[in-house]
């Protein structure tokens, strides 16, 4: 298959060229190629190149940066979707797009389905959410991967932030309030290509397996490396944030298990090999 990414260097992106590489020809799209917010700029750098899927995983991903400038938000989140939808349609190619757990507005305490209610409480949600729509709506063969609690090289990312901390000795103080599912980005692109094989379309949670709260997030880090500085739980209100955080967006893996054949390894697995492949930070105290 030939396959186009988009935010081929964002941290999802590298994850995605290096698995889909196998078995297929790729066309990796970073913001250079085109400012997917501009639908002439998306037509200029398709003219002449074919392919038979879009893996599009560009997007506005600072979630407090969207609460601060929602409409530029949009255009990324909503109108980028379009604007790659429109030539997914076009040239009859699948469509996969990726989407994310805070569509929810965590009152759940169990796994959110793909068929429960969205009720975003912040701005990365909303705009997420209108990307997903725009997806499922533009005619295309579309594929929306809901995920959540992204870690792997290449981006900015809580196992690497906390592992930084740890490394230098810092103490830490983590919220204990929020849960859901850490996810690699190897494992969620491997989830991904099973499910392009299969022609899946629709909504799937593909996350990995298991869930924590940040807290017991970072305790495990803080575990596998060996560190000894103390790790506090807080509530979230002692780390006001300009954006609201759902209490609670673990995914089920339902429908991407009968999808797959199997569910992605358990988060503590990933974070291991995580660990074990990513280099220490500069200067850590040995
Ligand atoms: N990270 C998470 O925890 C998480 C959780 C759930 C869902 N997701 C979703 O997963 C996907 C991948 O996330 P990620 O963490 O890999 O994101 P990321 O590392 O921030 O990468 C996103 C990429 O999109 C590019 N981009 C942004 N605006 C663009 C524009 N107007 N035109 C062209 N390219 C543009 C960025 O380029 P620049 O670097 O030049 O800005 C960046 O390379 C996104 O759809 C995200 O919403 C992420």
């Amino acid at each position: 298959m030939r396959i186009l990414i988009t935010g081929a260097s964002g941290m999802l992106g590298r994850a995605l060229a290096a698995r889909l590489a196998n078995g297929h020809s790729l066309l990796l799209w970073g913001r250079q190629e085109a400012d997917l917010t501009d639908e002439g700029a998306v037509r200029d750098a398709a003219r002449g190149i074919e392919f038979d899927a879009v893996v599009h995983a560009a997007a506005a991903t600072d979630v407090d940066g969207c609460e601060r400038d929602e409409e530029g938000a949009l255009r990324v989140n909503r109108d980028g979707v379009r604007h790659m939808a429109a030539l997914a349609l076009e040239r009859g190619a699948q469509l996969v797009t990726i989407g994310t757990d805070y569509v929810f507005d965590g009152t759940k305490t169990s796994p959110y389905e793909e068929t429960d209610p969205t009720a975003p409480i912040n701005a990365y949600g909303r705009t997420k959410l209108a990307g997903e729509v725009a997806a499922l709506e533009s005619g295309a063969r579309a594929l929306v991967v809901r995920t959540s609690w992204l870690f792997g090289p290449g981006g900015r990312n809580f196992v690497d932030t906390i592992a930084g901390k740890l490394e230098r000795g810092d103490a830490l103080q983590v919220v204990n309030d929020q849960r859901g599912s850490p996810t690699y980005t190897r494992d969620l692109a491997h989830g991904i290509a099973r499910l392009l094989g299969r022609g899946a379309t629709g909504i799937v949670h593909v996350t990995n397996r298991g869930e924590a709260s940040w807290y017991e997030f970072a305790v495990a880090i803080g575990r596998f490396l060996g560190a000894t500085a103390p790790i506090e739980p807080i509530p979230s209100s002692r780390m006001p944030r300009p954006a609201a955080r759902p209490a609670y967006s673990v995914l089920s893996g339902t429908r991407y298990e009968a999808l797959a054949g199997k569910p992605l390894p358990a988060w503590e697995e990933a974070l291991h090999h995580y660990l074990t492949m990513r280099p220490r930070t500069a200067g850590a105290a040995t």
